[in-house]
């Protein structure tokens, strides 16, 4: 999409990065409605590893927030993507996945191991994820919770979010 840039945010982007999250998920069913609560709490426990905004024509309308997972075998470096968002008006014309691959880049980039996600699998499945029977979310669906090792080597375990997304 040409005039989109992809920028890490900057602390004058927090009110407008809130507002993104709130209205992307306003009308998700399966939305706890806190999303945009759980990327304040993240930034404040420095915990935000990875916060990428889109801009178009000089006005927020996305967001993709990363942060460290722990897995219950304690293998390092590795992260888990969301939540991420886009305006309902700007849906559907590939901004989400411009945010998941330069989220996903600028972890290759760390030399992340690898990263995992909740959500819709064949929109995930895209970029690499997929369910595998090693790594486990408790309490929810096996096949909303996908992963994508960037090492190829899969650790087994629990996986658990920071917790922020308790909030
Ligand atoms: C999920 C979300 C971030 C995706 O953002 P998006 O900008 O709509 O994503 P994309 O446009 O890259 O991809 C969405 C669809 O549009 C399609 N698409 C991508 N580029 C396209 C283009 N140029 N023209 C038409 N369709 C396109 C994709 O193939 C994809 O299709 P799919 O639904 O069949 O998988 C957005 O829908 C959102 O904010 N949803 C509410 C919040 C949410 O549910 N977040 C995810 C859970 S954490």
């Amino acid at each position: 999409m040409q005039n989109l840039l992809i920028r890490n945010e900057t602390p004058a982007d927090h009110a407008a990065i809130a507002e993104v999250i709130e209205q992307a998920f306003k009308t998700q069913p399966y939305s706890s409605h806190t999303e945009q609560l759980i990327v304040a709490a993240l930034r404040q426990e420095n915990a935000l590893t990875i916060s990428l905004v889109a801009v178009l024509n000089q006005h927020i309308v996305g967001h993709i927030a990363i942060s460290k997972v722990s897995i219950s075998s304690n293998h390092a470096g590795w992260y888990g993507l969301g939540p991420v968002a886009v305006l309902p008006k700007w849906q559907q014309l590939g901004i989400g996945s411009a945010l998941i691959e330069s989220a996903l880049a600028e972890l290759k980039s760390m030399a992340a191991e690898g990263c995992v996600v909740l959500g819709d699998p064949s929109f995930y499945s895209k970029f690499g994820f997929q369910v595998v029977p090693e790594l486990i979310l408790e309490d929810v669906p096996a096949e909303y919770f996908q992963v994508l090792a960037f090492n190829k080597a899969i650790p087994p375990g629990t996986v658990k979010y920071h917790a922020a997304f308790n909030i």
